[in-house]
């Protein structure tokens, strides 16, 4: 079970006259096994609210809880994927995999055969003694992914995991990205400012505003999915020409258009 809840929650960076509200009241209940991505402008705390689930920061009032429990530190059941890889550099692609599952003391072999999984997963068989300097971004998003699957996490959060690469690539992970969520489905809090690669991927995208960040507006994009008929296999661009797709698109960009400071770049 993974599910994620937001109750009340507000989070201020700093104190007094100082402090910055960077979260307002955020309510949010993302379902066990549910795809959840949440858009909104810079700096309107997206990250802030991935990092209270990870358990790296608390919530100022309100709490986060995960299976109905409030978080209160990192743990196992949840893992990230940054949009900066963070893979260690001197430790090869099997290395870094085999990293996530340092600390289950699990027998070698298990720990082999979860590794060989995950690496098949990914398509990084032919890759295992490479060092991330000699992979390209994708390929190191790949490690990242793998790294953040081999630890069967309940929760998979991933802050703009694909931010950082070429288009095409981009395109690519993100076709894996559904294909893994659809058949190896965990409970995945995305967040992006790709409106399209929201709709794309999420069973649900919550709009929210500028700082301080309030969900705005949450939109079923799975309902429409699934009432379009839309091929979960198909590619993004098959589905971005999709009336029902175009639709959403747009609702979700004048959602964001009508945010103060819009043009503020
Ligand atoms: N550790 C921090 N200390 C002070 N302010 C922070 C810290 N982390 C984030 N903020 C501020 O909180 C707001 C939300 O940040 P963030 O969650 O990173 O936004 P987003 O991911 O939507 O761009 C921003 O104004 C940011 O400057
Ligand atoms: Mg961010």
């Amino acid at each position: 079970m993974g599910s994620i809840s937001f109750r009340n929650v507000d989070k201020v960076f700093g104190q007094g006259t100082g402090g910055v509200k960077a979260l307002d009241d955020i309510n949010l209940d993302i379902a066990d096994k549910e795809f959840v991505a949440i858009v909104g402008p810079s700096g309107c705390g997206k990250t802030t609210c991935l990092r209270m689930v990870a358990g790296f920061e608390a919530a100022s009032a309100g709490s986060v809880l995960v299976n109905g429990r409030p978080v209160t530190a990192p743990g196992p059941d949840r893992a990230v994927v940054f949009q900066q890889f963070a893979l260690f550099p001197w430790k090869t692609v099997r290395e870094n995999i085999e990293l996530g599952l340092r600390n289950k003391n699990l027998p070698v072999g298990e720990r082999s055969d979860l590794v060989a999984s995950a690496l098949k997963l990914m398509n990084l068989e032919t890759h295992v003694d490479a060092f991330p300097h000699q992979l390209s971004g994708g390929m190191q998003q790949r490690v990242a992914i793998a790294r953040a699957y081999v630890l069967d996490p309940e929760v998979l959060l991933m802050d703009e995991p694909f931010g950082a690469l070429d288009a095409q690539t981009r395109v690519v992970m993100q076709e894996e990205l559904v294909r893994l969520a659809r058949h190896n489905p965990r409970t995945v809090l995305f967040i992006t400012h790709a409106v399209e690669e929201a709709v794309y991927l999420a069973d649900r995208v919550a709009i929210m505003t500028r700082r301080p960040g309030r969900i705005k507006e949450v939109l079923d994009i799975k309902a429409v999915r699934e009432r379009e008929k839309w091929d979960s296999h198909a590619r993004i661009e098959d589905v971005m020409d999709l009336e029902s797709f175009v639709h959403l698109r747009t609702h979700i960009w004048k959602s964001l258009r009508e945010e103060k400071g819009f043009k503020d770049v």
